[in-house]
């Protein structure tokens, strides 16, 4: 973890554009008297995302709106690594986590990507003045490794290839879909869905959905976007995101709005090889077919041995044996490991009899008197 400071070059001041005051004002309100202060982070946030990073002279600002010492303010902005002490790219900030599940699946190369295309140390601009780059600690994304922050969104399973050309469309004015970029939807297996199958593939990832929805990935806000309620009255914005958060089923084809790419085409979730299907409980438990032991389907030459002389077997454990084919001592002394598990499992409401009364050495010595 680098050590945050302010950046030795400040702006003379700050103010927050009329919309984005009015939306200050807003957060503010929400909290009782005296309670202000937890704005902060709301108000560092649109802050940053008013100007690009955040300055001293917003840290003041901010802490003058919410009466609060600005050095308390200036904890907070030093604290979190979202928010930016420094100039940034004007296109985006490019955040690579480099915790271990990233580390191990690549995160390295990503950052040399980033030396590459961008510039050789984090925190400088790039010569175009669009990107700017920096190492983090995880960010919670750890089953998409390796993944990156870029503005609000993430992007995850990313390859080499893959990042070097996300960076180019960026840097072209696109805005890659954020996401999983490798066909997933969010952190089900790479093979597919195994569990909640029947939900809306499209609707997997809300992440996904609220970027393209509101289109403001990468976008500063300066006042001039839709607002929520705007989107919840006029098309179906966000209110329908708000369905789409309660996984409305009614909900379906989506207009886009400005600033919002179009998706990239995802694969249908594919059905899974079996090997990969969770098995239910009982499943698992289930020995395999091929572990059944010899079964008769009645008792040679109609005479059954009497079961009950097996020590821990009654007249109900002997019908049990009966109905699965097992009439004859040496029919149970000649139980292998896995087929003494195959009856046992069988024997619902007396499993583990078998082992814990030793029915094959009892059955084995059975079937030598009735042999003598
Ligand atoms: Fe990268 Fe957790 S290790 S997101």
């Amino acid at each position: 973890m680098s050590v945050r400071r302010l950046h030795p070059e400040q702006p003379e001041s700050f103010a927050f554009t009329p919309a984005n005051s009015a939306w200050a004002e807003e957060q503010i309100a929400k909290y009782p008297e005296g309670r202000q202060a937890s704005a902060v982070i709301p108000l560092l946030w649109r802050a940053q995302e008013q100007e690009g990073w955040v300055t001293r002279p917003a840290i003041e600002e901010i802490a003058r709106m919410l009466d609060m010492a600005s050095i308390r303010v200036l904890e907070v902005a030093t604290f979190y690594f979202m928010f930016q002490l420094q100039p940034v790219g004007s296109v985006a900030h490019i955040q690579i986590c480099g915790t271990t599940s990233c580390m191990i699946c690549g995160a390295e190369d990503l950052v040399a990507v980033c030396k590459e295309k961008i510039a050789p140390g984090p925190h400088q601009i790039s010569a175009c003045g669009k990107f700017s780059w920096e190492e983090v600690e995880c960010l919670g994304a750890c089953a998409n490794a390796p993944m990156a922050q870029i503005g609000k969104d993430y992007y995850e399973d990313l390859t080499v290839d893959g990042f070097a050309a996300m960076i180019d469309r960026f840097a072209s004015g696109e805005v890659p879909v954020p996401g999983p970029q490798n066909g997933r939807w969010a952190s089900e297996p790479v093979s597919g869905f195994t569990s909640l199958t029947d939900a809306p593939v499209e609707r997997a990832n809300a992440s996904i959905y609220l970027a393209t929805e509101l289109g403001e990935t990468i976008k500063r806000i300066d006042g001039t976007e839709k607002t929520a309620s705007d989107l919840a009255l006029g098309d179906g914005g966000m209110g329908r995101v708000i369905k789409l958060r309660g996984r409305d089923p009614s909900h379906s084809a989506q207009p886009r709005l400005r600033h919002a790419p179009d998706p990239a085409p995802k694969p249908a979730a594919a059905k899974p090889p079996a090997e990969f299907v969770a098995k239910t409980p009982a499943e698992e438990a289930a020995p395999a077919a091929e572990d059944k032991p010899t079964l008769l389907a009645e008792a040679r030459d109609g005479q059954p041995d009497d079961l009950k002389k097996i020590k821990g077997v009654g007249p109900k454990l002997e019908g049990l044996l009966h109905a699965l084919g097992v009439f004859h001592f040496d029919q149970i002394a000649s139980w292998t490991e896995k087929e003494v598990a195959w009856v046992d499992f069988h024997l619902e409401g007396f499993n583990g009899r078998i082992l814990r009364d030793d029915w094959v050495m009892q059955a084995k010595k059975l079937a030598e008197q009735e042999d003598a």
